[in-house]
This record gives structure tokens, sequence and C-alpha cells, in this order.
């Protein structure tokens, strides 16, 4: 298929691209590089440098590379920064959004992926979290991520736009060319890794008070490339499918500190870890069951321990300790 990529710059974006091509797709990325690097795209790959908040660039791309299908991971995600600048995500998130799906239809794109969240999970009832469970966003991030999902509900009911809405728990890990590089960090492996390379003499464990085993939080970690790879089978389902819903992680939890434990064993660094207070708007404990994409798309995460996921971010960042 012809897929456009926005944010293939980016994180996850930039590992999904590769995973296209590698299954045969044709890919082109549209990103602004306001957080992506140029580094980070295949030099083979069609590349437009452009905004989405820019309708007429977005037209544009949309008319000289006619894509059948479009990803969409370019976006503002970081819950903390959200609740200090709302508008930011309310904003910007929400219109460049429909900017893209309405150029979409527009332009004849039949099938949408749109890049989701856990964070759509403020007050699980059940955990692990199902696509039963009430949408109840956790931040301005979440609020425009469930926009989408509901904007992408109407273009599909009123314009036929074939969707599939992905809720990421916690991407993670590296490919041996793709990796976390951003500015600032504020994500939690990373930043340990930091403190393995040297760059960073500890880590802010941010909470250790809350409802758990150990106080810390306690998160579901997803490579980065089986999340790419549940993008490509929903890709090819929407060919049977008008819509589809799906949380995607690895169905176990790890506290704050086991992840620093991890990353203790994986790296042989003391890793210093300092307790400070809560960072505002993090949900004790986000799990997901992926039991729905497993059954329903064949999916099989290939990375299901915390350990392998870390030893391959391990492994970019000693190669690139400085990033891109
Ligand atoms: N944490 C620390 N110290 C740090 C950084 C993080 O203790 O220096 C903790 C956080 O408090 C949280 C956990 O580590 O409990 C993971 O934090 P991240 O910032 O790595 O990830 P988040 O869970 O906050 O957010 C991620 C994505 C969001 C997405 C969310 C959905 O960045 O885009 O998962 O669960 F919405």
């Amino acid at each position: 298929m012809k897929v456009l990529v926005t944010g293939g710059a980016g994180y996850i974006g930039s590992v999904a691209v590769e995973s296209l091509r590698a299954a045969g797709h044709t890919v082109a990325v549209f990103d602004n590089l306001y957080m992506g690097h140029r580094e980070a795209v295949d030099p083979e790959v069609t590349f437009f440098e452009a905004d989405l908040a820019d309708r007429k660039a977005v037209d544009e791309a949309l008319a000289s590379f006619a894509p059948d299908s479009i990803m969409h991971f370019a976006a503002y995600s970081l819950v903390g920064e959200s609740v200090e600048k709302p508008f930011k995500y309310l904003g910007d998130n929400v219109v460049n959004g429909i900017n893209l799906i309405e150029s979409a239809i527009e332009h004849g794109v039949e099938r949408f992926i749109l890049s989701s969240t856990a964070n759509l999970f403020d007050e699980p009832e059940t955990i692990p979290i199902s696509e039963k469970e009430k949408l109840i966003p956790g931040s301005p991030y979440g609020e425009s991520k469930f926009f989408l999902e509901r904007i992408l509900h109407w273009a599909n009911r009123t314009k036929g736009l074939r969707y599939a809405a992905l809720r990421y728990f916690n991407a993670a890990g590296c490919t041996a060319t793709r990796g976390e590089d951003h500015d600032p960090e504020t994500h939690l492996i990373p930043l340990i890794l930091q403190v393995a390379l040297g760059q960073r003499e500890n880590i802010k464990i941010f909470g250790d008070d809350y409802d758990t085993n150990d106080g810390t939080c306690i998160r579901d970690y997803i490579h980065v490339s089986d999340l790419a790879q549940a993008h490509i089978l929903a890709l090819e389902a929407l060919k049977e499918h008008e819509t589809l819903h799906y949380n995607l992680g690895n169905g176990s939890g790890f506290s704050v500190k086991e992840v620093v434990e991890t990353v203790r064993e994986v790296t042989g660094h003391p890793i210093p870890a300092e307790t400070t207070p809560r960072r505002a708007g993090d949900p004790a404990m986000l799990i997901a069951d992926s039991r729905k994409v497993r059954s329903e798309l064949g999916w099989d995460p290939q990375y299901p321990d915390l350990k392998s996921i870390v030893q391959s971010a391990w492994d970019w960042h000693q190669a690139h300790p400085n990033g891109y």
C-alpha cells in the first residue's frame, strides 16, 4: 500500500516507517522536524518537511504522493506538559488532526490509523484495561486524542473513512537503527539510561506513596517494533473492517523501582535513585488488556519481557550517546 506517515521522523513513527518498508509498503514521511530528526528518515523515502497546521502543505503532499492510507503519529504527546499548556494540546493536536483527516477524505484516502493513548483511561474500573473500559481522558493530551477518535468516528459515519485507533501504553525500546531521542527527555527508561551513560547523576523517582506494591507507579512497557507491527496488522485488517479500537500493551506492569532495577541488571551500573514528590497527572497503575488485538489480528509481541526491551534501548543509546 502507499502510506503517508505523519511524525515519521519521530520515535514511534520512524520505527513504523522502517517496519512498513520491510513489509513491502511504499512510504512517505510528513514531519515538521519540530521534535523529529531528519537523520531518522531514510533518504530513500519521500519526505515532506511541513507542518500539519498548514492546510495547503497537507493538500499538496496528499495530492503529490496520493497515499491510500495514513498513519498519524505527529502530535504533542507529553501528559505533564499538557497540564501546564492545555491549549497547545487541545488546539494544535486537534486542529492539525482535522486538517489531515479532512484533506485525507478529499484526496480519496481509504484507511487512517491514529496514534491514541492509554491516557484515555484515567479512572479504570478494571485492570488490566480492556477496550470495554469507559473513556475518561486523564489530561488535555488524552482529551486531544479522545477528540480525534470522535472526529474519526464521524469521518467514518459521514464520509466512509476507515480507521483504527491504537491506544499505546508505554512505548519503549529501540531498533538497531531507530531510537528514542527527545529534547528535553522526560521518559523514564531513556532518563535512567542517561544515568548509566554518566550523563545524569541520578534518576528521580516521582513519588513512592502510590497504592501499589512498592509505592511507585506501575506502567505497561511495550516495544516500539511491536507497536509498529500492530499498525501494519491494523492497516491490513481495515480492508475488512470499518473501524477498529485496540489497547496495545504487554499486559504486565512494572513499577518505577522495578524498571530502575532492570536497568541496573542490564547495564551493570548502580543507578543512584532519589525519591521526589509525585508528578502531576500520573495515574498509579496502567496495564493493558490486549487480548482483543491478539485474538482478532494475531498480534504477537516479540519483546514480552522488560529486560529485552531495556536491552534494545541500552544498545541504541550506547551506539548514539548523544542521540541522532
Ligand atoms: N517517572 C519517574 N521519573 C522520571 C520520569 C518518569 O519516576 O524521571 C515515572 C513517571 O512518574 C511514570 C513512569 O515513570 O510513573 C513512566 O513515565 P514516562 O514519562 O516514561 O511515561 P508516562 O507514563 O508518563 O507517559 C507515556 C507517554 C504518554 C502516554 C502515556 C500513556 O509518554 O504519551 O504513557 O500511559 F500518554
